[in-house]
């Protein structure tokens, strides 16, 4: 075999529900995780030494050497692999990764994440491994707290860091998004370390920002999901992690605005940002919307993307 290939999607969080910081500097988090069409490709060889070439959107900024997600997450499954996960049979080499990047880079939809997944799945399959979903799951989570979710896709509910994850039962209903990408990115450690100091400055006397209390999943989501409105579906996104994000990045409140004036039935924040989401009624209308934001000037480009879809997957 020569090289396996694996088609990763970006994620939207639909809710993003923060809890204080814990001990280990991780928040606890109550997310509705939500796969779409915004895909990276990471194809894994076999290779004198594990390496990794990145193409594509933002390729530069990409961490190379044991910084990559994709090479931690292989090496990740190596050392399971040696240590009896899947059939036992396999030898787990060298490989060479490409990832042809499309997900922008630290831009709050889990575009690394998506690597590692991909590099998952696909060293899997290259290995003849067998290691089952869930143990994949299992040493995704080890790797960073959106891999796992990138390996299920669909709609999830995430707990604990986020690699927790009930899936979504939910009608087939396909949503269409329009994400506004914006110039430069929002490391996602400094957009938590910026909710932090928010929430601490507003038990200190000003104004509180979200709930620092365990956060809890939104109900109104939850059946929204379930009717399939996708009216309901927009008026309930939320991210407590917007504020935050907002006051690294003051502009974003324009776009957000903009979107929202546009005709979205809802939008927010990407995850950490600073992509913005907007939720269209049809197909039609996300086309009307992206043109007009693209031309209202408040993002760098924009993207029409449909969810929910699959995980990572071999192609
Ligand atoms: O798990 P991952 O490496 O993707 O997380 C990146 C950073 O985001 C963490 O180092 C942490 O600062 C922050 N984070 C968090 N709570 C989570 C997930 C991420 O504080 N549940």
């Amino acid at each position: 075999m020569t090289g396996v290939t694996a088609r990763v999607p970006a994620k939207l969080n639909l809710q993003l529900g923060v809890g204080p910081p814990r001990a280990d500097g991780y928040h606890d988090l109550v997310t509705v995780f939500h796969a779409v069409s915004l895909c990276d490709e990471v194809t894994v060889a076999p290779h004198g030494r594990d390496s990794v070439a990145v193409t594509g959107e933002g390729a530069d900024r990409v961490p190379g050497g044991q910084g990559n997600l994709a090479l931690r997450a292989l090496a990740a499954l190596r050392a399971a692999v040696r240590d009896g996960a899947g059939n036992g049979a396999a030898a787990a080499g060298h490989v060479r990764v490409t990832i042809a990047k499309r997900i922008p880079v630290a831009a709050g939809l889990a575009g690394g994440s998506a690597d590692a997944a991909g590099a998952l799945v696909a060293c899997n399959e290259l290995w003849g491994a067998g290691v089952p979903v869930r143990q994949l799951c299992e040493i995704a989570a080890t790797v960073g707290s959106d891999v796992a979710f990138a390996l299920l896709g669909g709609t999830a509910v995430g707990r604990g860091r986020g690699e927790r994850l009930t899936p979504v039962l939910a009608p087939a209903t396909s949503y269409h998004w329009v994400l506004a990408l914006a110039e430069g990115q929002l490391p996602t450690p400094e957009v938590y370390a910026a909710l932090d100091r928010l929430r601490a400055a507003g038990a200190a006397g000003s104004a509180p920002v979200g709930m620092a209390a365990e956060p809890t999943l939104d109900g109104a989501l939850m059946s929204a999901l379930r009717s399939g409105d996708a009216a309901l579906v927009g008026r309930a996104l939320s991210n407590d992690l917007q504020p935050a994000a907002l006051s690294l990045y003051p502009s974003l409140r324009k776009t957000l605005a903009a979107g929202l004036e546009l005709g979205a039935l809802g939008g927010l924040v990407a995850g950490s940002g600073p992509t913005c989401a907007f939720l269209a009624a049809s197909a039609g209308r996300a086309v009307e919307l992206a043109v007009s934001l693209s031309g209202a000037g408040v993002c760098r480009s924009v993207a029409r993307v449909t969810g929910p879809v699959p995980g990572a997957a071999v192609i």
